[in-house]
C-alpha cells in the first residue's frame, strides 16, 4: 500500500515536541511537507524532516496536490480558516483543539467538513489516555456507585507564553487552552451533553489566564473545574460516588484511585478516638466557659461571623 503523504501546518511548540517526530517514526505515512511562518522554527523542522517540502504559510502547503492530509497546528484564531481551506483543497484534516473560538466558526467548520467525505478529527487526544478511559470505565460500573459530583483542576506553571495566547482576540486565553479539554472529558466520562455553563474570568498575567466553570450535565450531574496557566502543572479529576471517590492526577498517577466511604468512614472514627483528650475538652469550649467565667470576652467573639458592614 502506498504511504499517505502528510503535510504538518504550524512547527511551533507542540508539533515539534509530538506531531513531528511521530509522522517521522510511522512506517505508512510520509512527511512530504511542513508550513511555518516562523524562520527559525521552519529551520528547525526543515533540519529534522529534511525530504519535507518547505513553505512559509499554511496557504502554500494547502495548494500542493500531492499532500494528501495534514495535521494543522496553528494559533487558536487561525483554525478555522485552515481547517476550511484544506477541506475545500481536498485534504483530509487533524486540527489541534480547539475546533474554532467561537460558535459560528465551529460550525462553518463542520459544515465544510459534512459535504466533503472527507477524514476529519480534533486533538482531543485525551480521550485515549488509558488513565481518562479507565476512569470512564470505573463511572460506568459504578465502582463508587452513582456519581453525585465532580471536580477538576487544569493548571500550568507560569511558563512564557507565546504572544497569541496572551490575547483571547488571537485565540488565547485558558478557557481554550485548557478548559476546552476538561469539558470535553466530562462530555465523554459520562456520555452527556452539558446543559448549563458558568465562568468566572481572571487576568492576571495575561487575558483570561485563570477561570472557573461551574457545569450541569443533561442528567444533573453538577462539575466544578478551575484551570490556570499561572501556578503548577496539575491536570487532576475527583468524581464523588454515593459509595466513595475516585481521583487520578495525569502528571503523577499511574492509575484512577479509588477511595472507599466506608472504609473512610472507619478511619476518621480510629483518628477521632486517637484524639479523644481532644473530644473531651474542646479548646473552643474551654475558651467560651472561661470567658463566661470571668464575665469577660472580646467583642469579635461574636461578631466575627458576620460581614465588616452589618457589625
Ligand atoms: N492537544 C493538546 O494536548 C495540545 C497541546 C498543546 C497545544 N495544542 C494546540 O496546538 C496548537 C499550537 O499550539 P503551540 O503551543 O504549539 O503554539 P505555538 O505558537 O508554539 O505554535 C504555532 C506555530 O504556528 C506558526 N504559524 C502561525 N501562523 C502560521 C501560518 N499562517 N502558517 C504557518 N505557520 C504559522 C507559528 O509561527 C508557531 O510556530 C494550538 O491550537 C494549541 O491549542 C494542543
Amino acid at each position: 500500500m502506498a504511504k499517505l503523504r502528510v503535510g504538518l501546518v504550524g512547527c511551533g511548540r507542540i508539533a515539534q515536541l509530538v506531531h513531528l517526530p511521530l509522522l517521522m517514526r510511522l512506517p505508512d505515512v510520509e512527511l512530504t511537507a511542513l508550513a511555518e511562518s516562523d524562520p527559525a522554527r521552519r529551520e528547525e523542522a526543515a533540519r529534522r524532516a529534511p525530504r519535507a517540502a518547505v513553505h512559509p504559510t499554511h496557504a502554500e502547503l494547502l495548494a500542493d496536490p500531492s499532500v494528501e492530509a495534514v495535521l494543522i497546528c496553528l494559533p487558536n484564531a487561525l483554525h478555522h480558516h485552515a481547517a476550511i481551506d484544506a477541506l475545500d483543497a481536498g485534504k483530509h484534516v487533524y486540527l489541534e483543539k480547539p475546533l474554532a473560538t467561537d460558535l459560528g466558526d465551529a460550525r462553518s467548520v463542520l459544515d465544510v467538513w459534512r459535504r466533503s467525505g472527507l477524514v476529519g478529527m480534533i486533538g482531543f487526544n485525551y480521550r485515549f489516555n488509558p488513565l481518562h478511559q479507565s476512569a470512564r470505565r470505573h463511572i460506568e460500573r459504578k465502582i463508587v456507585g452513582e456519581i453525585v459530583g465532580a471536580r477538576s483542576i487544569f493548571s500550568s506553571a507560569a511558563r512564557e507564553l507565546p504572544e497569541w495566547k496572551k490575547n483571547r482576540q488571537t485565540g488565547g486565553g485558558v478557557l481554550l487552552d485548557f478548559a476546552s479539554h476538561h469539558v470535553d472529558l466530562m462530555r465523554y466520562f459520562f456520555r452527556q451533553e452539558i446543559q448549563q455553563v458558568y465562568a468566572e474570568l481572571r487576568s492576571q498575567r495575561s487575558e483570561e489566564d485563570s477561570a472557573t466553570l461551574e457545569l450541569r450535565l443533561t442528567d444533573s450531574t453538577l462539575v466544578q473545574s478551575f484551570f490556570t496557566t499561572s501556578a503548577l502543572d496539575e491536570d487532576r479529576f475527583e468524581f464523588y460516588g454515593t459509595n466513595g471517590k475516585l481521583t487520578f492526577d495525569r502528571h503523577l498517577s499511574r492509575s484512577v484511585e479509588i477511595t472507599d466511604a466506608a472504609r473512610t468512614m472507619i478511619e476518621v472514627k480510629r483518628l477521632r478516638q486517637a484524639c479523644e483528650s481532644l473530644a473531651r475538652n474542646p479548646p473552643l469550649f474551654g475558651r467560651f466557659l472561661g470567658g463566661a467565667m470571668s464575665r469577660r470576652s472580646p467583642a469579635r467573639w461574636l461578631t466575627s461571623s458576620l460581614p465588616l458592614e452589618a457589625r
